[in-house]
């Protein structure tokens, strides 16, 4: 591996603009990369950097609907410390976006965007996107894109959805249920470049993007990163299933005050969050299989735009569970967490391990990932995703073991 990787994001956000920093940072010796998989774990007694695309050689691209560099960016989503931006402040003034593909009916908040492509239908968008990819693969690039933009509404998959050819009159026709991070999605893998999704929007989990990326061999996954409580629900589920504990209610709320937030408090957005970190539970503890201890569970999700936290989301779980003779108990957590700081590893794994699935020919989606996502694209539509970490994480690693051989 001789060439660079760059790691494409629709979406210059808190997320990608703290990925960013965060590897200038490590390159310099000045951070560590905690959190991340990919510079901690071994295959066969090998650190498992040693197949990916080194640290020294990654570097970035991104789109966004509003002109700001990473470092306005970084500086305004208050993620890192001065002293931290202060060292790459250079670098990260350097990447800009480029205008991204965006329509306000997706994204209400932000509808004071002015930074967007124009054309006359979403498939000469599509067109345009593909020519940046383009003049972002210099010299042989290797390119891996992942969507770090703003959670989009609500949609089911429309008949529009349903086949390549479908999609694509779609395109040309500018069907209303075509959503932006669809356009991003289908440029990248017409150009061959691995797609992840990071937010809960449906995006590259269509049949019609599914059936593209197989037989164009490019590697998708999605969708949601998993990161503060569902990551905390998939451990702990888990936990209480293996003791055989009832669970009778799991209540979880938080409080978020970034630009993520100000978004997910229109209930077109919250919606698609909600869908996405609900599946986990029903999933997780099998009622069907243990009527007893998990057939009658009531599992609510809220979240709350509260400007003063910034990106130090806080998650309250309150947990009923009841033991033997039915006697009841409480589990209470409350994770003062930093999403930025959870998520920023997450996509340089996924970008590895993209890009090594790529390399290796592994088109379609790529399931062995589930164990970034709060719910996780499955080989065959419909089919539950596997949601406990560990049991994600087994498959993660088997997988890998088998690509570097
Ligand atoms: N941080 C976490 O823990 C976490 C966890 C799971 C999912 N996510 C998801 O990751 C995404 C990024 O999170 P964030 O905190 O960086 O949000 P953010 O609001 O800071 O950044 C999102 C960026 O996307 C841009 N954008 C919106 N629509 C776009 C489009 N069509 N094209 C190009 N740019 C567009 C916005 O202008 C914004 O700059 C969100 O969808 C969020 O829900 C984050």
């Amino acid at each position: 591996m001789n060439s660079k990787l760059r790691i494409l994001t629709p979406g210059l956000g808190a997320v990608s603009t703290t990925l960013m920093a965060g590897v200038l940072l490590t390159r310099k010796g000045l951070a560590k990369p905690v959190g991340a998989l990919t510079e901690y774990a071994e295959v066969g007694g090998v650190p498992m950097n040693q197949y990916l695309a080194a640290l020294d050689d990654i570097d970035f691209g991104a789109w966004d609907i509003f002109d700001e560099s990473a470092y306005e960016v970084a500086e305004r989503s208050k993620v890192l410390s001065a002293e931290h931006l202060a060292v790459v402040a250079d670098e990260l003034r350097e990447i800009r976006p480029k205008p991204g593909v965006f329509d306000p009916t997706w994204v209400k908040a932000l509808a004071d965007a002015n930074h967007t492509k124009r054309g006359d239908n979403l498939m000469e968008l599509a067109d345009q996107l593909s020519a940046d990819i383009e003049s972002f693969r210099l010299c042989g690039e290797r390119l891996v894109m992942v969507w770090c933009g703003s959670t989009e509404a609500y949609l089911e998959a429309q008949p529009v959805h349903k086949d390549l050819a479908a999609f694509e009159r779609g395109l040309k026709e500018n069907d209303p249920a075509i959503a932006p991070s669809q356009v991003y999605a289908y440029a990248a893998i017409r150009c061959g470049v691995p797609f992840a999704n990071g937010a809960p929007n449906l995006s590259v989990d269509i049949p019609a993007l599914v059936e593209m990326a197989e037989a164009h061999g490019v590697p998708i996954a999605g969708k949601d990163f998993k990161t503060g409580q569902t990551l905390m629900k998939t451990i702990l589920a888990p936990g209480l299933k293996s003791r055989r504990l009832g669970v009778k209610g799991w209540f979880s709320t938080n409080i978020l005050g970034n630009r993520d937030g100000a978004v997910l408090d229109h209930p077109d957005n919250f919606r698609t969050k909600e869908v996405s970190k609900l599946g986990v539970l029903e999933s997780l503890l099998e009622p069907d299989r243990h009527p007893d201890l998990y057939g009658d569970i009531t599992h609510e999700v809220r979240i709350n735009y509260y400007p003063p936290r910034g990106d130090d989301k806080e998650g309250w779980d309150n947990i009923d569970i009841f033991g033997w003779l039915d006697y009841p108990m409480q589990i209470k957590v409350d994770f003062l967490c930093r999403d930025s700081i959870l998520a920023a590893p997450i996509v340089l794994d996924l970008a590895r391990l993209m890009d090594l699935a790529n390399r290796k020919g592994r088109g379609g989606v790529q399931d062995w990932l589930g164990f970034y996502f709060k719910d996780p694209m499955t080989v065959t539509a419909g089919s539950v995703p596997v949601h406990d970490l560990f049991e994600q994480e087994l498959r993660l690693m088997e997988t890998v073991a088998k690509l570097v051989v």
